[in-house]
């Protein structure tokens, strides 16, 4: 009895798909092994839920991956394949169903009112009744960052990201790239050891998306915090990564692991450069069957 209420939990479902899909994905790279000076590790990580129907679904299998300190790793796969789910156990706002997470960099203690962690989403994340400056300082004033700090501090993020002379506007004021700016600034603020980004890009429009990556990029270069970045964006993975970590099609787990050589400082001119391309070739080479399998056409 015991056993068969076991059967049909979260953790057991997503034990026993363990085993199927390690045979349907034996082809796939092998992950890279946890190393030293990680911010963070997931380890045989699985995530089952329950769909609308009451049927279990199982979104994550056995997901090896370890971030070191510092790093900006990129994360792409088919849509639906779990990466905002690996996010979240990654940031530590959702449980694995099996498996560990060890992230001293997130989980640990803070000092000097700065966060461990921050979190970018697609949907910016503001606060509609708070002006920019305010929004800014919200997270300095949750960690209890004195009023003539706070707002100076925010000040000089907004400075950053170009939006000075809008600390009064309120966020509806904004375009949509302008709204993203603040976002970042948002993040930034609180000097976060960890910056997780679930298609930070995603709602803007192509030209803004270009200057918002170099945006990125330049914030990146000066602060080298550890960023995870979900994008769909092939391009944008490359450019802002150190790592392209791609995933399978549903359930997910790591197929690559793709280290991107190019150097830095980069800008947006350096997609256009062979060596560029060549890594584009790789990662749509590793990623078209997942995403065709995600859409059940291969
Ligand atoms: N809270 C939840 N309850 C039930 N199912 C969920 C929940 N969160 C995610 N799922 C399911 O888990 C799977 C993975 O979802 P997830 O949001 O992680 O995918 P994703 O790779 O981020 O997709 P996208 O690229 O479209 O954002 C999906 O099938 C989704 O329906
Ligand atoms: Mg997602």
């Amino acid at each position: 009895m015991a056993s068969a209420r076991r059967r049909g939990t979260p953790a057991a479902v997503a034990a026993d798909a363990v085993a199927l899909a390690d045979q349907r994905l034996s082809g796939a790279s092998p992950s890279p092994g946890l190393v030293g000076a990680a911010a963070m590790e997931v380890h045989g990580v699985s995530k089952a839920f329950v769909d609308p129907h009451g049927h279990q679904l199982l979104a994550l299998v056995n997901v090896d991956l370890a971030i070191e300190t510092g790093t900006f790793v990129s994360l792409i796969g088919p849509s639906g394949c779990g990466k905002s789910t690996l996010l979240r156990i990654m940031g530590g706002l959702d449980q694995p169903s099996t498996g560990q997470l060890r992230a001293p960099a997130v989980t640990g203690g803070s000092g000097g009112g700065g966060a461990r962690s921050a979190f970018v989403f697609q949907d910016y994340g503001l606060m509609p009744w708070l002006t920019v400056l305010d929004n800014v300082a919200f997270g300095l004033k949750m960690a209890r960052v004195g009023k003539t700090e706070r707002r100076e501090r925010a000040r000089a993020w907004l400075a950053r990201v170009g939006l000075s002379g809008f600390e009064r506007a309120y966020p509806e004021q904004l375009s949509g790239g302008m709204r993203q700016r603040l976002s970042l600034a948002r993040a930034f603020v609180t000097e976060p050891d960890v910056l997780f980004m679930d298609e930070p890009m995603g709602a803007v429009d192509p030209q803004t998306r270009l200057l918002l990556q170099e945006d990125l990029l330049r914030i990146w270069e000066e602060t080298r915090k550890t960023v995870v970045l979900v994008t769909h964006s092939l391009d944008e993975a490359l450019l802002l990564g150190d790592r392209v970590v791609v995933m399978t099609a549903r359930p997910g787990r790591v197929k690559l692991d793709l280290p991107v050589d190019l150097d830095r400082p980069r800008t947006v001119a350096t997609t256009g450069g062979p060596a560029f391309a060549a890594l584009r070739n790789t990662l749509w080479g590793a990623l078209r069957d997942e995403v065709a399998r995600s859409m059940e056409f291969s």
